[in-house]
Formats: structure tokens, C-alpha cells, sequence
């Protein structure tokens, strides 16, 4: 409430980009503050402990990548409740990203549009920063390829960010759906992903053994909403062929449907990747066909457009076993991840389920 009628206000006063880093500076340097405000008032484990593709987590709610792309401030960020955090996206090579203006707000949307371009400070420096602090949390550690590799060496570019977080990470999302590098989204047709994925596990495997681990890591892939069945079921088959533990569903969209912003503006903004309310549907969509292809069989993480329980309901209910959240949180704040896990709970017990895992798919059943 505090967030809406007096934090955002102030924030969005500030160009998106200033307020983003903003907001991530003060979490940064006042870990202990949030956790002694905000966390202590939490109840971390509202459904139980929760175990997904070898984890535990304390509960559905997460924050999406590109938040904290550096991690510079995973302890504050799990101290405000989510049961996970993807942080990065990392590149092997440091880079800047594209130019700014880069991030707009589309308040009557409930929405954003970022052309970010993986800006971070390289996969080496990440893994640096979190050894030693990580967060009170399952930590995922997105990867994509540097800018300045071409498409075709690929490979190697995921390879090395992989062997990097690999340290650091609870999981690592293989990230080929921005719509801000361009020609990554190729990465995801049938051939190429087969390609990387399994260079990836096999390198898992070596890593594994290496590391004295008995498990392999579990390595997830960021879809995009813009893909069709025909896509997604080659994906399908894919991620199943390469042993992968999930699929993260949705990354953002380049479509522009339905926006009430005007078209002006929406010019004025130009290209990127929109988020937030109007993905809603979208993303449920995609997750409601991939949980029919795999029968339920594969975990499937849901974002997009998530700023209330009932909205992640609508993921849960069409397959989602876990949840992720990054424009709810610029527009609701810091309780988001409490609220929705509250919210949540409510609505497990008005829809007469006694857990969440007996909950999720229950649409499509
Ligand atoms: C400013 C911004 C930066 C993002 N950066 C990344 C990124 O680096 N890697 C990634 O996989 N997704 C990134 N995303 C996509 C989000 O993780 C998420 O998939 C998408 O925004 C849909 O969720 P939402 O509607 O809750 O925002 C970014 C989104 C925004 C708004």
C-alpha cells in the first residue's frame, strides 16, 4: 500500500531505467533492513516445502530474470519472500547492452518495453560476486550468448558462462528467447537447440563428476510467447530427448496487440520486448500447450503478466508447478511476493485442493 501511494509515485518520476537501478542499489547495500522489516513479517513456508526437479523451495513465488542481473542484491531480494530468484541474464563476455533509452513504462498497460541487450558485468565477475553469498533461496542463474559471438559459435560462448555460474547455481536457465540479441531466438528451432543442449549436458555431466556432485545440475530453457504449436512441440521433443528438468514459460513478446498506449508513443518507443499485463494471456497459453504436449510430465515454470494470486492461479491451474514475477513487482513492490503466496493459499483451499502440487494442471485435467 506504502509502495503504491507513496514509493511509486516518486519512482516513476525517475526515468524507468535510474528508478531500476535505484530500487536495486538500496536493496543492494540494506540486506539486513529488508529482512528485518519485510521478512520477518513473511511466512516462508505457506505450502509446505515444495520439490522441484531435485530442489526444495519454500514456496511457488519467484522473481524472473533480469532483475538482478549482476547479483548485486539476491539476500534483500530473498528476504521479500520469493522461494527463488533467476538472476542474470549472464554473458561470458562483459557488455554493456544497448544504447538508452532502453526501458518504457506503460502505465495504462500495467506494462513494460525493455531492449536491455543483456547489459552485465560477464559470467566470470557474477560467480565472483555470489560465492560466498547466496541467497536464503533457490538461486537459477540465467545464461545467453554475448553479442559480440556469432550465432554460429554459439555454443561455446554458453558453454563457458555455464562452466562459470555452474558454482554458484541451483539450477541454470538456458536463456534463447530474448528478443533484444539479435538472432537468438534462432537458437530455438529444433536443430540448433538439440545442438547446444546437448553440449550442455554432456559438459554437465563432466562437471558433475569434477564437482563430486551425484546429480546432475538441472538446466531449464526460457521459451518465447511468440512461438507456434509446431515450434513448441519440436522444443518439446527437444528438452525431452536432452534430459532437460523444465521449461521457463515466458520470456517477453514482440507483439503489440491490445495495448491501450497510444500509437504515437508506442512508436516513439520502438522496438523491444513487452511485459506485463498484456503477456497475460499470452503466456498462459503457452503454458497450457506445452503441459498438454509433455502430459504433465515436465516441470514448467510460468511467467508473464503476473501481478495477483488470481493471476498466478490462471498459471498454476494450467500447469505451472512454480511461478515468476518481474513487472508485477516494478508496479506492485516489495510485498508482491508475499501477497500473491497468501493470495494463493487462499484460493488452493476455496478451489477445494489440499496442496498446491495436486493444484497444478487442474485446468487441463
Ligand atoms: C527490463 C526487463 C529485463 C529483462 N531481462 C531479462 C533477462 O535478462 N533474461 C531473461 O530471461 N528475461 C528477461 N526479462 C523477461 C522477464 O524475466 C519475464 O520473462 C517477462 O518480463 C515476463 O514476465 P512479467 O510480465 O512478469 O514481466 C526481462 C524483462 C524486463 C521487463
Amino acid at each position: 500500500m506504502l509502495y503504491r501511494s507513496l514509493l511509486r509515485p516518486l519512482l516513476f518520476r525517475l526515468p524507468p531505467e535510474a528508478a531500476h537501478q535505484l530500487a536495486l542499489k538500496s536493496l543492494a547495500i540494506a540486506p539486513n533492513l529488508t529482512a528485518n522489516l519485510l521478512g520477518e513479517r513473511f511466512k516462508r513456508n505457506p505450502f509446505g516445502k515444495l520439490r522441484r526437479f531435485g530442489l526444495t523451495f519454500s514456496n511457488p513465488v519467484g522473481l524472473a530474470a533480469g532483475f538482478d542481473k549482476d547479483g548485486i542484491a539476491l539476500e534483500s531480494l530473498a528476504a521479500l519472500g520469493f522461494g527463488h530468484i533467476e538472476a542474470g541474464t549472464v554473458t561470458f563476455h562483459p557488455q554493456p547492452g544497448n544504447e538508452h533509452p532502453r526501458l518504457f513504462r506503460l502505465p495504462i498497460d500495467k506494462a513494460l518495453i525493455n531492449r536491455a541487450g543483456f547489459n552485465n558485468e560477464g559470467a566470470a565477475a557474477f560467480a565472483r560476486r555470489v560465492m560466498g553469498h547466496k541467497p536464503a533461496c533457490v538461486l537459477g542463474v540465467s545464461i545467453g550468448k554475448s553479442k559480440v559471438t556469432p550465432l554460429e559459435a554459439a555454443t561455446d560462448d554458453y558453454l563457458q558462462s555455464f562452466e562459470l555460474v555452474y558454482p554458484v547455481a541451483d539450477y541454470i536457465a538456458v536463456n534463447v528467447s530474448s528478443p533484444n540479441t539479435p538472432g537468438l531466438r534462432e537458437l530455438q528451432a529444433g536443430e540448433q537447440l538439440d545442438f547446444l543442449l546437448h553440449a550442455l549436458q554432456k559438459r554437465n555431466k563432466e562437471l558433475a563428476i569434477e564437482h563430486s556432485r551425484n546429480a546432475d545440475m538441472p538446466v531449464l530453457v526460457k521459451l518465447s510467447p511468440d512461438l507456434d504449436d509446431l515450434e513448441l512441440q519440436e522444443i518439446v521433443a527437444v528438452a525431452q530427448r536432452n534430459n532437460v528438468s523444465g521449461l521457463i514459460a515466458t520470456n517477453t513478446t514482440t507483439a503489440r496487440d491490445g495495448l491501450q498506449t497510444q500509437a504515437d508513443t508506442m512508436e516513439a518507443f520502438g522496438a523491444g520486448g513487452l511485459s506485463g499485463s498484456p503477456l497475460r494471456q499470452r503466456s498462459t497459453r503457452v503454458i497450457a500447450t506445452l503441459y498438454s504436449m509433455t502430459q504433465g510430465m515436465m516441470p514448467l515454470i510460468g511467467a508473464g503478466g503476473i501481478f495477483t494470486a488470481e493471476d498466478a492461479w490462471e498459471k498454476i491451474s494450467a500447469g505451472a508447478s512454480l511461478i515468476q514475477i518481474y513487472t508485477g513487482f516494478i508496479y506492485e513492490g516489495p510485498s508482491i511476493a508475499r501477497n500473491v503466496n497468501e493470495g494463493l493459499r487462499r484460493i488452493i483451499s476455496r478451489e477445494g485442493f489440499v496442496s498446491l502440487d495436486e493444484a497444478v494442471g487442474c485446468r487441463a485435467k
